[in-house]
């Protein structure tokens, strides 16, 4: 199934959503991001209604950067409760300056995400917020990695 993109504002969402939004941005205080200053807080909840957060975690030698959504995913898959994804907020921008655009995932978190949705056997939301929450677009994870390479192409 796959949903029409298109912008949000807070108010717009269901209010489970506006929540992982929220934690996302609370989470968000907690990344370590000296060397870009572009703090990420991601928060995904699963058909249990539980809910896993992460932040973004970077490290000196630069390749190693662990993105939040990564961090939230493997907080899921740690908890026992990676097979129930069924929504991933995210929230991020500049430390300083301006807050006003969207943070979507990078093509590393979006190939991960696809794999939960696989595991879920469901489409996952991926709900992607401004900083200021202001600007919020809300997509499936085949809307935003389309023709992408999944656990099917292993199969002979
Ligand atoms: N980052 C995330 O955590 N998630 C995204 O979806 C985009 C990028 C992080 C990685 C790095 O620490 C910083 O943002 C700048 O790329």
């Amino acid at each position: 199934m796959s949903r029409a993109i298109g912008h949000q504002t807070l108010r717009d969402l269901a209010r489970h959503d506006a929540l992982l939004v929220r934690t996302a941005a609370r989470h968000r205080k907690n990344a370590y991001a000296p060397y870009s200053s572009f703090t990420v807080g991601a928060a995904v909840r699963t058909r249990r209604g539980r809910v896993h957060a992460g932040a973004n975690m970077e490290n000196a030698s630069y390749g190693l950067t662990i993105c939040a959504e990564v961090s939230a995913l493997s907080r899921a898959t740690t908890d026992g409760d990676a097979k129930g994804v069924e929504a991933i907020a995210v929230v991020g921008g500049p430390r300083r300056g301006s807050a006003r655009s969207l943070v979507t995932p990078c093509g590393r978190c979006r190939q991960l995400i696809l794999e939960a949705s696989h595991l879920a056997g469901r489409p996952i939301r991926v709900i992607c917020c401004s900083g200021d929450l202001r600007t919020i677009v809300v997509a499936t994870i085949e809307d935003l990695l389309p023709f992408g390479f999944g656990p099917d192409n292993l199969e002979s």
